[in-house]
């Protein structure tokens, strides 16, 4: 494999024991990036880290080093920065269940807003100049029109969507005064599925609040039956439209807009779409998932879920063309996976079905 701009640097990942996290720190490692981890385990636990380990082999973990760290301290954030140089940093850490965030703002806007101006704030001490932030498709709000475009007009529906908001905004407005400063913001639709051996996936504590893992729950015995909140969208079959992408390869949409970064000194801040382009309805999803993992899924119909949208699926192009970066999988692929997680793991990382219930 030809030798990218970048392979070999040292990369920050802020938030790499999460869900999305733990993919992108195996695909550095296998591109031959040094890693750092740092996180607080806030919504994660050090087994997901050893199971990265465990996938990557003995080599490549060598370059895997642990920082225990929170974002909202600032000075656990110059401590990073001051111990090692990094080339890049990749920033997942953040909270991201919106109606948690109804509930407590504050906490969103501490952890995710606050937390990102330390993080950046000592990048710029030590002269750190290339960052990967996590944006969603939330910052497209109730979509006027699909698929969504990178400059559509932005709005949120929610706190934790106002903090994707105004993160964007504050990543432009900081670039913007620091020319040296290359941003990427990655508006990822809705992730999904697992790496192919099993061994990491999402395990959220609680309820499931996203469609898949609630899934995954009633499959292997721990719900008894999933809501579909609303059959009565216009859409094909009532429910309503997302754009669900392996989450594999939005690991590798992170190496292209890393080699992006490493490539292009005047990038300036640019945004990118992470979706597949295509819309999937909630019922072809319990179909997909039943057809992968042999499970007859009992559903009941419920109202609509406040706040959720019709549609929302990604136009492709930008990531295309600019980055190089095409999503490969299809639900078929993302179903059977996110199985094989579920099926080796039913309760998660601890496999404790007590702490889980
Ligand atoms: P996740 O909760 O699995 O991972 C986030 C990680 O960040 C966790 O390991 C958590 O412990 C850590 N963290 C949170 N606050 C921290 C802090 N203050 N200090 C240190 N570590 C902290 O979530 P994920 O699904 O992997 O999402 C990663 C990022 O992508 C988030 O910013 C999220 O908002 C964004 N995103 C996620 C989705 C999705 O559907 N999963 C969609 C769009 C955007
Ligand atoms: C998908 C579809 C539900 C659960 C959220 C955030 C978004 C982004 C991704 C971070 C919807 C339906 C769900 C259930 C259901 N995250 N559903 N029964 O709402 O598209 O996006 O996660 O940035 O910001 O809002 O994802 O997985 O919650 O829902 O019928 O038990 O499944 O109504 O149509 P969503 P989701």
């Amino acid at each position: 494999e030809a030798r990218k701009a970048g392979a070999g640097a040292s990369v920050l990942v802020t938030g790499g024991a999460g869900y999305i996290g733990t993919h992108t720190v195996l695909r550095l490692l296998e591109k031959g990036y040094a890693v750092a981890v740092v996180d607080n385990f806030h919504n994660s636990v050090p087994e997901a880290l050893d199971r990265v380990r465990l996938i990557a082999g003995p080599a490549l973990s060598a370059r895997l080093v642990f920082i225990p760290g929170d974002l909202k301290s600032k000075d656990d954030m110059e401590k990073v920065f001051a111990a090692k140089r990094y080339d890049a940093v990749i920033h997942f850490a953040g909270l991201k269940a919106v109606g948690e965030s109804v509930a407590h703002p504050q906490m969103y806007y501490e952890n995710n807003v606050a937390g990102t101006m330390n993080l950046y704030a000592a990048m710029t001490k030590y002269g750190c100049n290339k960052i990967v932030f996590s944006s969603s498709a939330t910052v497209y709000g109730q979509p006027e029109k699909t698929p969504c475009v990178e400059d559509s007009k932005l709005s949120a529906l929610n706190p934790y969507g106002t903090t994707k908001l105004v993160l964007e905004n504050y990543f432009r407005q900081v670039q913007a005064a620091d020319p040296e400063l290359r941003v990427i913001l990655l508006r990822y639709f809705n992730p999904i599925g697992a790496h192919r051996s099993g061994d990491i996936g999402e395990d959220p504590r609680g309820i499931p609040n996203n469609l898949l893992p609630y899934i995954q729950q009633v499959a292997v015995g721990r719900r008894p039956e999933l809501n579909v909140y609303g059959d009565d969208y216009p859409t094909r079959d009532g429910t309503a439209i997302r754009d669900y992408i392996h989450v594999v390869d939005l690991a590798d949409g992170h190496i292209a807009a890393l080699e992006k970064l490493f490539a292009t000194p005047d990038i300036g801040c640019v945004a990118y779409n992470l979706g597949t382009g295509c819309g999937t309805t909630v019922l072809e999803v319990v179909k997909a998932f039943e057809e992968a993992s042999g499970k007859k899924i009992p559903i009941k119909i419920c109202p609509r879920r406040p706040g959720d949208c019709t549609e929302v699926y990604a136009s492709t192009e930008k990531a295309k063309k600019e980055l190089g970066w095409s999503a490969r999988f299809g639900i078929e692929d993302m179903c059977r996976d996110q199985w094989n997680w579920a099926r080796k793991n039913p309760y998660g990382y601890s496999g404790d079905a007590d702490e889980k219930n």
